[in-house]
């Protein structure tokens, strides 16, 4: 059955968040170690990102290491971030090829030296792409975000450049990482787990949640499809009723 053809070009979401879930117990399945996973849950991203932009989203974020993340086993850590230099390296030519930008959201600055380097490369090589933005969560949290969008507001209204009755949540918006962006219409997370773990706090309170006990290492194009369609059968009503909802179609 090709799930491709089943998916409606004409009601995509713009911008799709995903929480990549899954690769230690991927690992352990197979008898490996974590890092294992790790490595084999870049093939899923590939298949993804290729999977989205022959569609035609505009948007692709990927929660690849929360602020909580440091908490893992030095090693693992330090593995991630060796895993990220690596292929930030390897795929910035496919991402030219494919007319892909790169994007990250997240405290950078705390990255390791090494790999906040070949981000920003990879961020600056590809900034003129235009066909699909790959957002990379990296030392991202949502409560960060918030904090620090709050932060820097409150300067601005200290200094003057806003007022207080001008802070909307369209202004409040101008000040998260994501400003500029649509919010996610749609959430996936893989690996049977029902939780936000402090992702996007703010972007997704209206997103579709879809879930899927698939670990990430295998999650294929077709998988990606099948999120789309259980997305594209869903009513959206922003507090509306049925009703209202359907006398618009
Ligand atoms: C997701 O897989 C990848 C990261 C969080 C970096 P996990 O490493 O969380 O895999 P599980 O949840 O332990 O199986
Ligand atoms: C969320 O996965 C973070 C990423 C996918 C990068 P975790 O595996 O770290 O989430 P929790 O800790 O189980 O909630
Ligand atoms: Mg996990």
């Amino acid at each position: 059955m090709d799930l491709k053809s089943q998916v409606n070009i004409d009601k995509l979401p713009r911008h799709v968040a995903i929480i990549m879930d899954g690769n230690g117990r991927w690992a352990k399945k197979h008898g490996k170690v974590r890092v294992f996973g790790h490595r084999n849950g870049v093939k899923a991203v590939r298949e993804t990102t290729e999977a989205a932009a022959e569609l035609g989203i505009e948007y692709l974020t990927l929660y690849a290491f929360s602020t909580e993340n440091w908490n893992r086993p030095k090693r693992e850590v330090n593995a991630l971030m060796h895993l990220l230099v690596e292929t930030i390296h390897r795929e910035i030519k496919t991402l030219n090829d494919n007319n892909i930008r790169l994007q990250a959201i997240g405290d950078l600055d705390k990255l390791p030296e090494k790999t906040k380097k070949a981000l920003l490369e990879g961020i600056k090589n590809t900034s003129n792409n235009t066909r699909m933005t790959l957002v990379l969560a990296l030392n991202y949290s949502g409560k960060w975000e918030i904090t620090q969008a709050a932060k820097a507001l409150a300067k601005d209204v200290k200094n003057g450049k806003i007022s207080e009755e001008d802070v909307t949540d369209a202004t409040f918006e101008k000040y998260l990482a994501t400003a500029g962006m649509p919010d996610p219409e749609l959430l996936v997370r893989t690996s049977g787990e029902y939780r936000l773990s402090n992702f996007l706090l703010w972007q997704l309170a209206y997103a579709e949640m879809y879930f899927t006990p698939v670990f990430w290492p295998d999650f294929t194009k077709e998988e990606f499809h099948k999120a789309l369609i259980d997305f594209q059968g869903r009513e959206r009503r922003f507090g509306k009723t049925g009703d209202q909802i359907k006398d618009l179609e």
